[in-house]
């Protein structure tokens, strides 16, 4: 470990315990629990020792600046501290962490900004408690309304605004364009969700520049049975919601499998929700959630079209995020910055720049080399000197943007 990573290392370090599963490898890092107030606490702990000013916007979003950005506009960067059930360590923590390495950096460096530079950890990324994901920036930006953000429901019934007041956060959430208007450009450090950059030339490959985020949604589909006892009734009586539900799991890997080819188009049903939910009792109720994703928006939404077609009035919308093409030129700085031979990606997964992309906001995206290829699992890894490479590149990328 050299001197210039060690402040990296250490955040690393310190955060590995929060929020870890006992029983698993992964990490259960949920909005508004416990965990996240730690990882909020922690932030906010090393925002203050670099001397940043600590805002919270009209959703909780935590801003750390360096510099006022309400005398000019800002440079951003950052990412998100939840994960997914049994997640990784590094969706997430690895842009927030190599953002404060960085910054500390540029202040070691005697960096002077010339315009304010901020670090962002948004709130609620994953959508892993209240099924929307990136409802921290979906709500700021207006892409979700402060109805429904408060309406939703974890699995335990608990509505996202009983949450916000049990962990003691203000109600009042909504469109933020104070915030907003703070943002020059956003650029979002994240861990490789795939393995094309450990496909390439290892020497020149372990940052990429994200260009676009594949269009992607998440559906719900609700199956209504009869419930009745497992051994008592005879299988001609029966309503079970169950076979439906079973028959629209394989449907949705039928309909994205016949779309799928030089554009890929894939659908997933990641969580069930079955009622009453005893062994002995047939399914009363199943809810199914589907995620489709394509790199052509024409066959998610012809997957879609597919699924209601073969199961009229079962599905209904959570969420939808068109495609998303990042900010050309900012990409196109982006790679001039860290050099001509710097992979230029785009990907399947969705991120908070996503959704400020689609707000107007100049947005680009660096992804870290992931050698496993595998992300949404414990097995997600990035080595310790991609990290540090990420921390450098980030270095270079700021102190460019923020530079007149
Ligand atoms: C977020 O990580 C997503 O792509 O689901
Ligand atoms: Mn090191
Ligand atoms: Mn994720
Ligand atoms: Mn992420």
């Amino acid at each position: 470990m050299t001197a210039e990573h060690s402040h990296f290392d250490a955040m690393w370090a310190e955060l590995q315990p929060i929020g870890r599963d006992g029983r698993t490898a992964g990490y259960r890092r949920f909005a508004l629990t416990d965990e996240d107030l730690t990882l909020r606490e922690w932030f906010a702990g090393e925002c203050g020792a670099l001397g940043l000013d600590l805002v919270e916007d009209r959703m909780g979003n935590q801003w750390a600046w360096w510099g006022d950005p309400d005398a000019t506009a800002g440079v951003v960067t950052g990412s998100h501290l939840d994960s997914v059930p049994d997640g990784g360590a590094y969706d997430g923590p690895l842009g927030v962490v190599s953002s404060l390495a960085a910054v500390k950096r540029m202040q070691d460096n005697g960096f002077r900004p010339d315009r304010p530079i901020g670090i962002v950890n948004f709130g609620d990324e994953e959508g892993a408690r209240f099924g929307v994901a990136c409802a921290g920036s979906r709500v700021i930006t207006g892409a979700m309304t402060t109805d429904r953000a408060l309406a939703l429901k974890d699995a335990d019934g608990v509505t996202m605004a009983e949450a916000m007041q049990r962990a003691g956060r203000s109600t009042g959430i909504g469109r933020d364009e104070e915030t907003l208007r703070r943002v020059a450009a956003f650029v979002e450090l994240h861990v490789e969700q795939g393995r094309a950059l450990a496909d390439l030339d290892p020497a020149t490959s372990a940052v990429a520049v994200g260009t676009d985020i594949w269009p992607h949604g998440r559906w719900r589909a609700d199956f209504a049975g009869r419930a009745d006892h497992a051994g008592t009734t005879a299988l001609g009586d029966r309503a079970d919601a169950m076979l439906e539900a079973a028959a629209f799991v394989q449907a949705a890997r039928e309909e994205a499998a016949r779309r799928d080819g030089e554009s890929r188009c894939v659908a997933t049903v990641g969580k069930l929700d079955v009622q009453p939910g005893g062994v002995n009792a047939i399914p009363s109720h199943v809810t199914a959630w589907l995620d489709a994703r394509s790199s052509d928006e024409r066959l998610v939404l012809d997957t879609i079209a597919a699924l209601e077609r073969r199961f009229p009035g079962a599905l209904s919308q959570e969420s939808w995020t068109p495609t998303t093409p990042f900010d050309a030129s900012l990409c196109a700085r982006l790679q001039r910055t860290l050099g001509a031979h710097t992979p230029m990606l785009g990907t399947g997964a969705g991120h908070d720049a996503g959704i400020l992309a689609n707000a107007g906001v100049p947005t680009a995206m660096l992804f870290v080399r992931n050698p496993t290829g595998s992300s949404h699992t414990p097995e997600e890894f990035a080595e310790a000197d991609d990290c540090h490479r990420g921390v450098d590149a980030l270095v270079k990328v700021l102190e460019d943007l923020a530079s007149v």
